[in-house]
Formats: structure tokens, C-alpha cells, sequence
């Protein structure tokens, strides 16, 4: 992974807030969600679509004129953020009913994606490729999102620069230009998911044929090329390490109806919700064939799994085993299941090694983990996990989507009560995620 162009390299979140910042007041007026570990879970939970596949899904509706019609769409906030950066690019979002989409491309494309609204979320870089190939030109500020430490997009410039395009950087905005895109042999230095999407997406339009190598294969790598499929792209070798994409005619494009594939970090929330207070849950709409390797170290925790046509069946009975885990490129386990695991060894018995491969900075909230009771060092990119029987309520901040979920999960983890601020990232990603909790029996609310 390349880092050498500096101007890309500074991404604070301005999502997320200083580390130093207010702990929640309960007389500050800020919403908190309020956890009471109160024992074993019991029901059935809904999975909805993925974040990280509607956002690209949205995204890549800039490329062809009409209607497009997504369905299964979570309720979270991202969502709005990316319908405003495509209302202002020339995207018309509305929401017929609860959890669809429909998507008006006017065919008025402005490739201008103004500071805004993309420093909120990481996805917004999602529009640079689906711009460039339209319009031949896009001016993007440089994007937000969670705050992982520095997060460069260097692997999507120098794929779109082989196809064709010029880049500048001035003023924290980014401007590219191609008249127009042509195929190229690209071969990613790491599998990364932003920049295969970006890739693809402008390989859609470029002229002639582009194959992707060592590209990423998460499932919602292959929910955006079915997508793309139903619109008109040719694209073969989907859920392999190499694409091949063979470009169209934007007339040749149609819009799309598409369900959404569902959330495995939200279904991974769920199951670690199910591990740290006991019980017994069906976890509805979650695709266990996507998430294999991840049930497997559940399994091997003591998690009795079964995969089923609706979805995930779980059964946790006492304690859970420490195992080691490390973060990888799917099909390995994803970093952002990593605060959910370590949140789950921090009460399992024995010592569990977490190693983190893909964003070294990311063990920003075991700091709110140890103000719960939980016994948690960590050296570059590893964490050393040494359960404890119970964790102790007190008030935590969430740092990040994944991060905030996580604290949700040790609230039920610890005795007495966990109050948790910055309850705005969970919201981000998680569609009422309290409510869920709820219905399967869990003590908690929003305040
Ligand atoms: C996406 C997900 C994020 C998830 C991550 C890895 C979205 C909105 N976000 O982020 O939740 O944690 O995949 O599964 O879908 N890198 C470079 N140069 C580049 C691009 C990436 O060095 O040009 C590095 C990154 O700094 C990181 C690694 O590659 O260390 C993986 O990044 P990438 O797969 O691109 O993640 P995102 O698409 O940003």
C-alpha cells in the first residue's frame, strides 16, 4: 500500500470527535442508550441490507439515466447523507415505503462533490469512478467517514490514471479528467474494497476491456456487480480475486430494480449480543455462506451455530472459550467484526489474541472496553484479551459505527448500567439497533 501522495493522506473524521472530548452528561441534553446486563436473549432479530453495499449501490446509479429501485435499504443515517451528495450530483432519492429506495437519475449529471456532504462518509469516494466515466471530468473533495487513522485512496488513482485519466490536487479537492476511459490490465497492490468498486464501476463506460486483479471479493463487491449486470455491464469472474469487465455504451444501460444483500456485521452484532448474555436467537435475513469463516471461530468459542434458509439460528449456554483472530481481506474475518470479538473475549475464559491487518489505528475504544472492568493491552497491531467473568457498567462514548455496536454489547456484558454517548455513529450504520435488542428481551432504551 502506496503513501506517497500526501494531500490524499489527511482524512480526519469530522464525524468522529476529539479523544479528549465530553463524556456524556446526563443533564447535557446529548441522546445516550441506556444497557442493563439483565441475562439471556430470546427471539427473533431482523437483519436488513448491508451499509456497505446500498451506499455503492446508490452511488453507482450515476451512471445510467432513469429510476432504479433498491430494496431491503437499511434505516440509517448514511443513507440520507448519500441521498443529499446525489441530490446535489443530480440523483433524485425517494423512499416510497420503509426500506425502499427509488433512485431518479435525471440525466442533468453535475460531477462536483462538494466538501460538505462527503466529508461525512467514507463511501462518498464511491462517486468518483461512476463520474469520471459519465462525464469525463469530477471534482471531489477528499472523503470523511470513520476514523481509522489515515485511509489513502492511492490504489484508485493509479488504477484510474492505467485507464486513462489525469488527476490534480489543489484547495483539499481532488479533479480528474479522461475524455474517455479506456480498458487497462489493472493489478491492485492490496485487495481494496473502495478502490475495486471504484474501478469497476468506471470500467463500466471505458472502451475496450479491463480486468481487476487481485481485487476484493466481499460479498458486497459481488451485490455491486449484480447490480451492474442488471443494468447492462459485462462482467465476468464475479466473487473471484479477477474481474473482467467489458465496456458499453451508456445508451446500452437500463435502470435497475435490486434487493440489497444483507448486513454481516449487523448479523455479527447480533450473534455477539446472543454470546455475552446468553440465549438463544434466529437471526433472520443474516446469509451464513457469507460469513464462514467468521461462524467458524464462533463455533470454535462455544456458539452453537446453525445456518438456515432464513437465515442464522444461534444457541449460547455458558461461557465463552478465548480463541486468537486476526483481521483479513474477505473470505477472512472482517476488521470490522474485530470490536464486536474483542468485546467477546474480554468476558470469555482464558486469553484470546486479536491481530489487526488492515488498520493499525483501530483499537481506539478498548479504552472505553477498560472502563468497564475489561483486561485489554494492546502493541501495534495486536490486542491481548484476558477475560474477566464480568464486566462493570459504567458511562463509555461510542468512536465509531462498529466501535459504538460494540459498547452496546459490553452494556449487556456488565452488571449495573452502561450509559453510551456519541450514540450518533451508531445510528450511521445500525437501523434501531436499541429496538432490536429490545424485542429479544434486552434492558435497554434511548435517553
Ligand atoms: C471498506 C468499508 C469498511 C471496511 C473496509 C475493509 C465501506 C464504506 N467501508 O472501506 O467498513 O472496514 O472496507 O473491509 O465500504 N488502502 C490504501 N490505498 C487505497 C485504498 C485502500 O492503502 O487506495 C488501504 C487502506 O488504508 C486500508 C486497506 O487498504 O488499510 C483496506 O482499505 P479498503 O478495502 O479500501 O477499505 P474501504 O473501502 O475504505
Amino acid at each position: 500500500m502506496n503513501t506517497s501522495v500526501d494531500p490524499l493522506h489527511d482524512q480526519s473524521d469530522v464525524v468522529s470527535e476529539p479523544a479528549c472530548d465530553r463524556r456524556s452528561d446526563p443533564g447535557s441534553g446529548e441522546e445516550t442508550i441506556l444497557v442493563r446486563g439483565n441475562g439471556p436473549l430470546s427471539g427473533t432479530v431482523f437483519v436488513p441490507g448491508a451499509k456497505n453495499s446500498v451506499l455503492k449501490l446508490m452511488a453507482t446509479t450515476i451512471l445510467c439515466d432513469g429510476p432504479h429501485e433498491l430494496s431491503n435499504v437499511p434505516d440509517i443515517v448514511d443513507v440520507a447523507i448519500m441521498g443529499d451528495l446525489l441530490a446535489a450530483i443530480g440523483v433524485e432519492m425517494s423512499r416510497p415505503s420503509p426500506g425502499e429506495l427509488v433512485l431518479l437519475n435525471t440525466g442533468d449529471i453535475v460531477p462536483v462533490a462538494p466538501y460538505e456532504l462527503v466529508e461525512r462518509i467514507r463511501a462518498s469516494i464511491n462517486v468518483l469512478g461512476p463520474l469520471l466515466a459519465r462525464c469525463g471530468e469530477v471534482k471531489l473533495s477528499m472523503p470523511g467517514g470513520d476514523d481509522f487513522g489515515a485511509r489513502p485512496i492511492d490504489m484508485h488513482i493509479a488504477g484510474l490514471e492505467a485507464m486513462g485519466a489525469e488527476f490534480e490536487f489543489s484547495d483539499g479537492y481532488l479533479q480528474a479528467r479522461a475524455d474517455r476511459l479506456h480498458g487497462a490490465d489493472i493489478t491492485l497492490d492490496f485487495p481494496s474494497v473502495g478502490a475495486t468498486e471504484n474501478l469497476m464501476t468506471a470500467a463500466v463506460l471505458a472502451d475496450g476491456v479491463t480486468t481487476i486483479d487481485n481485487c476484493a471479493r466481499e460479498p458486497e463487491i459481488s451485490d455491486l456487480c449484480e447490480f451492474l449486470v442488471a443494468m447492462g455491464a459485462r462482467i465476468d469472474g464475479i466473487g473471484t480475486a479477477t474481474l473482467r469487465i467489458e465496456g458499453v455504451d451508456q445508451r446500452d444501460l437500463r435502470p435497475v430494480s435490486h434487493r440489497t444483500c444483507p448486513d454481516r456485521i449487523q448479523a455479527a452484532t447480533y450473534l455477539a449480543a446472543c454470546s455475552v448474555a446468553g440465549g438463544e436467537l434466529d437471526i433472520v435475513g443474516a446469509r451464513g455462506d457469507q460469513m464462514t469463516m467468521l461462524l467458524d471461530r464462533f463455533g470454535e468459542m462455544g456458539l452453537d451455530i446453525t445456518v438456515t434458509d432464513s437465515g442464522i439460528h444461534v444457541v449460547a449456554e455458558g461461557r465463552a472459550r478465548s480463541i486468537d483472530i486476526a483481521t483479513l481481506p474477505y473470505p477472512g474475518i472482517a476488521t470490522d467484526y474485530k470490536p464486536l470479538v474483542i468485546t467477546m473475549l474480554a468476558v470469555a475464559d482464558g486469553v484470546g489474541i486479536v491481530t489487526e491487518n488492515l488498520y493499525p489505528g483501530r483499537f481506539r475504544y478498548v479504552e472505553e472496553l477498560q472502563r468497564l472492568g475489561a483486561d485489554v493491552r494492546t502493541t501495534g497491531h495486536h490486542a491481548v484479551v484476558r477475560g474477566v467473568p464480568r464486566l462493570t457498567g459504567t458511562r463509555v462514548k461510542a468512536h465509531d459505527i462498529r466501535a459504538g455496536a460494540a459498547m452496546v454489547v459490553a452494556g449487556l456484558a456488565a452488571e449495573g448500567e452502561t450509559r453510551i454517548s456519541g450514540v450518533h455513529h451508531i445510528d450511521r450504520g445500525y437501523d434501531d439497533l436499541v429496538g432490536r435488542l429490545r424485542a429479544v428481551g434486552a434492558s435497554i432504551e434511548r435517553v
